[in-house]
């Protein structure tokens, strides 16, 4: 019933020459038909990964998007540029942003809003650091994270979000949340979306698992009643690891 996505974000990775060839690879890749498959390249390649899959079905994303208008904003990409791309998703508050560029809940809200201003679906990341983790503090952060990026939101609205849980301790490192713990915080978050939304909505709302996901582990993730596919990142560089992953539901 829920829409089984994955996404593959390339983050600050490939030359023109390589984001363009795996493009290519990517466009003649067997896929899984029942999967949504996104990429998400660096903005200034998009245009052209977008022609170099017009033959597929895959779909594009952008890493980041401002959270104002069109304006005097150098460096920053709104998402009314996005849409007059042809572009249909953008990543918000990936926990690298959150780190490395301080990007709060509140600021992500506004990214929110515009994105879905201009129909373009935000794929909202949450997930707490080792050190919340070892406290045992995930839940409340990520209930935080939950409540405050995403509960301003009108039903309609938030049916047209994806979530993303990603423990940052498994990001780029190799080690993954076990399909236990991956589950135990993937039905978290959509208990919250159910005491907010009710049943019906939270049922709607796909959630993936990000973190050291791989063509070797994706199949036991994705067997979870609550995990709706994955957002990849290492392995979403290579076309065939990324179609593997795509190819474990
Ligand atoms: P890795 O798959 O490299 O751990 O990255 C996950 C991620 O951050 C995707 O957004």
């Amino acid at each position: 019933m829920r829409k089984k996505i994955v996404a593959g974000n390339w983050k600050m990775n490939k030359s023109q020459y390589e984001a363009n060839k795996l493009a290519n690879e990517l466009a003649v890749v067997q896929l899984a038909v029942n999967v949504e498959v996104i990429v998400i390249p660096t903005s200034i390649f998009i245009s052209e990964v977008k022609s170099n899959l017009q033959n597929s079905s895959i779909k594009l994303g952008v890493q980041n998007t401002a959270g104002t208008d069109n304006g005097a904003y150098t460096g920053e990409i709104s998402a009314a540029q996005i849409k007059s791309a042809g572009i249909e998703y953008a990543l918000v508050g990936h926990s690298e942003r959150r780190e490395y560029f301080n990007e709060s809940n509140k600021d992500l809200v506004q990214k929110i809003n515009q994105l879905l201003a201009h129909s373009i679906t935000p794929i909202y990341c949450c997930g707490e650091v080792l050190a919340e983790r070892e406290k045992g503090n995930h839940f409340n952060l990520v209930k935080t994270q939950i409540e405050e990026g995403l509960f301003h939101l009108s039903e309609t609205e938030l049916l047209n979000c994806v979530i993303a849980y990603e423990p940052v301790w498994a990001i780029g490192t190799g080690v993954t949340a076990s399909s236990d713990q991956a589950q135990e915080m993937h039905g978290f978050i959509r208990s919250i979306l159910v005491e907010k939304y009710g049943q019906d909505i939270a049922n709607k709302i796909s959630i993936l698992y990000g973190g050291s996901c791989k063509p070797s582990n994706a199949q036991e993730l994705f067997a979870n009643s609550d995990v709706d596919g994955g957002l990849i990142g290492g392995a979403s560089l290579v076309a065939e690891s990324f179609a593997a992953i795509v190819n474990s539901f």
